[in-house]
């Protein structure tokens, strides 16, 4: 959603970025207000797939990791702490002398980050607006040791970094799935959501697995997992796994798919994963997934394949698993009466 909040504080007039010569957003939403920059040079870094992919179809100038230098950069903040601070350190870094706007909701921590900004550089104005804050400010060297850590090893000699999904060690659900994975299963996979690859690391200790697809829309938990997965059998892809791959192409397909919007639980996720597995699937293709136990994928799962069952878990989790997509992938149509 566009930022209620920068174009508060453009029609207000207390903010101006039209102004700048070269702006830079950090992880903007797709549909950022980009008229609020003007027609400068404009140029926004984005990580997650979809989201580079809708801004690159309106035009922007997309990059991955921003290196040139700006006047004023823009900072969308996102769920994880020390990748906001990590932007907040990019932003610096790129436009030391030049404005930094910090947008978030409060949900997302916006206020702490404020009072931590706040005890580093004084701030030029802040607006209140849609459960949310923005302000700005001229960072001048204050936030070099913010940055982003790189990549590194945690517990168990996994490759992870801070932001990414599950960033301290592998994840309790995705730890329940490998224990309960069939050992029958066999031939080409995919891990959908695949994040920095404990999954398809354990998939591939299967003796039958002759390939596995990990797909990814995280650019930085993928770079991880092209360090933890090197298995010539793997592939790695940056990709929207609800558009991903040939249809009816896969003997099977395991994922713990995504399950939030920022902090809000959302079950449509999952539901499009489910939907894009029975897609890729073959007509014997088999799909085993790890769910938190309130999330309601069960009567996607009957509407897609022909039959499903819960093969374990806790109060916590469940292990799902379903055979025999429906021939299009699609819902079945309902008869007329
Ligand atoms: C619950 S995490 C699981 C990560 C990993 N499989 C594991 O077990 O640790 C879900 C993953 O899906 C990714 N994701 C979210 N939306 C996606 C999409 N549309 N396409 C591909 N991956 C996506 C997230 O970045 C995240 O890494």
């Amino acid at each position: 959603m566009a930022s209620p909040r920068l174009i508060h504080a453009v029609e207000t007039g207390a903010l101006d970025p039209a102004s700048s010569a070269r702006a830079l957003l950090l992880e903007p939403a797709a549909d950022a207000a980009f008229d609020a920059f003007g027609t400068h040079d404009l140029t926004a870094q984005q990580n997650f797939k979809p989201s580079y992919d809708a801004l690159e179809a309106q035009g922007v100038t997309v990059v991955t990791h921003a290196t040139d230098p700006a006047d004023l950069v823009h900072v969308t903040v996102p769920r994880s702490r020390d990748l906001a601070r990590g932007l907040i350190a990019q932003a610096a870094r790129l436009a030391p002398q030049g404005r930094v706007i910090v947008d978030g909701a409060k949900t997302d921590g916006i206020d702490s980050l404020l009072r931590e900004v706040k005890a580093r550089v004084s701030i030029d104005a802040q607006l209140s607006k849609a459960h949310g804050r923005i302000f700005w400010f001229t960072p001048g060297d204050a936030f070099a040791d913010w940055a982003l850590p790189d990549p590194a090893a945690v517990e168990g000699g996994w490759i992870t970094q801070p932001g990414v999904f599950s960033a301290d060690g592998p994840d309790p659900g995705s730890q329940a799935l490998v224990a309960a994975l069939p050992k029958a299963l066999k031939g080409k996979g995919a891990d959908l959501g695949g994040g920095w690859g404990f999954l398809t690391a354990h998939l591939l200790d299967l003796p039958e697995v002759t390939h596995v697809d990990l797909v990814e829309a995280d650019r930085r938990a993928l770079t991880c997992a092209e360090r933890n997965v090197t298995d010539p059998r793997a592939a790695l892809h940056w990709a929207d796994a609800t558009t991903w791959g040939q249809a009816r192409s896969l003997d099977f397909v395991v994922m713990n798919p995504p399950f939030h919007t920022s902090r809000t639980p959302d079950a449509s996720l999952g539901q499009a994963f489910i939907r894009a597995a029975a897609r890729l699937l073959k007509p014997k293709g088999q799909l085993v997934m790890v769910a938190n136990r309130h999330l309601p994928y069960e009567t996607t799962l009957a509407a897609h394949f022909a039959q499903h069952a819960e093969l374990g878990g806790d109060t916590r989790f469940k292990i799902l698993h379903a055979a025999s997509p429906n021939a299009t992938g699609a819902a079945p149509r309902r008869k007329r009466r």
